[in-house]
């Protein structure tokens, strides 16, 4: 993204209307909170950005991460970062596109193929505009989007057709673009946190689960369910963001170094998604007997009916749409 793009954000977090107390020259001691687990790429460049503010601060600016959920869950995280209690989160798009609904288009079923498209769709204009709502839809600064990996579907039962995914119960993280992609397929879509997605396959409240493969490698559910299908049908950006009421408390000279160092780390978690994208297909492929790789002809008319149950979006739709037809493929 150019500078004056970030540059139009900082004029939007203005808007704010916030008090802008006097900066504050002393330590600045972040908390940023995530709820994935341990280990999980969102806290190590959660880390590598504590790393990266505290060696150009000389120590001044230090963040400590607090993973899988131990301030609350994203509701929660959230309330916080508007009081000012959190300064900073790695948030998913389930809290942030209920608020602000726009966020949804991104989640547009087979926009991109891999996340190398998804960065480059991420970066572009209509994009980081969105990042502009979050300060008064949320009062958070939206400093730039990172990613998970690309979603697919595990099952306690092989998929011999899309036949065979009908009315299945298939575990989705909480949010409408996810449920609408399951709902126009006919797939019972059952809105579960990621911490319990592995009782839930194992004891058979869910028959199926929508997740990552990072995800399949963290928790195993390969153990509890034999059954991948590569099926790639949506990206998954997350957005990293700080307290607007910490940032309008921070001196000018510290919001740009904290923007920068955070939008640095971003811009590196995406590159890494990418990379590791191929070599977590092969880990999971040694891993995980029932696995089948299937394209976007799987699910018959599902990008037609989920756009229709989208159509107040069409235009940022196929504003993106356009974008990722464009991109390296
Ligand atoms: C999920 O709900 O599947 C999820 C949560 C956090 C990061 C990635 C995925």
């Amino acid at each position: 993204m150019t500078y004056d793009m970030k540059g139009m954000r900082a004029g939007a977090v203005l808007a704010l209307g916030l008090t802008c107390m006097a900066g504050f020259a002393g330590a600045q001691e972040f908390r940023l909170g995530t709820i994935v687990p341990p280990g999980h790429l969102w806290n190590v460049y959660g880390e590598k950005m504590g790393e990266a503010l505290s060696a150009r601060t000389e120590g001044r600016m230090s963040v400590t991460v607090f993973p899988a959920g131990q301030l609350g869950d994203e509701g929660q995280m959230v309330q916080q970062l508007q009081s000012g209690a959190l300064d900073m989160a790695f948030l998913t798009m389930a809290d942030v596109s209920n608020r602000v609904p726009e966020f949804s288009a991104l989640f547009t079923p087979f926009l991109v193929s891999d996340v190398a498209q998804a960065a480059v769709v991420l970066n572009s204009e209509p994009a980081q505009a969105l990042l502009d709502k979050l300060p008064e839809a949320m009062g958070v600064v939206g400093i730039d989007f990172g990613v998970a990996g690309m979603r697919q579907m595990i099952s306690a039962k092989p998929v011999a057709s899309f036949e065979s995914l009908r009315g299945l119960k298939m575990r989705i993280t909480p949010f409408a673009p996810a449920r609408d992609f399951y709902n126009v397929l006919g797939i019972a879509p059952t809105p579960m946190p990621l911490p319990d997605v592995f009782d839930a396959l194992s004891n058979g409240q869910v028959d199926a689960a929508d997740v990552d493969l990072e995800q399949v490698l963290i928790f195993r559910f390969d153990e509890a369910a034999p059954n991948l299908l590569i099926s790639n049908h949506m990206m998954f950006p997350m957005v990293g963001v700080v307290s607007g009421r910490v940032w309008a408390g921070l001196a000018a000279e510290d919001q740009a170094i904290l923007r920068e160092e955070m939008d640095k780390v971003l811009g590196e978690m995406i590159e890494e998604y990418a990379r590791v994208e191929t070599e977590r297909v092969a880990k999971v492929t040694e891993m995980v007997p029932g696995l089948q790789t299937v394209g976007q002809d799987f699910f018959p008319g599902v990008v037609e009916k989920w756009e229709a149950s989208w159509a107040d979006h069409l235009p940022l739709i196929n504003e993106l749409r356009a974008i990722a037809a464009a991109a390296p493929q």
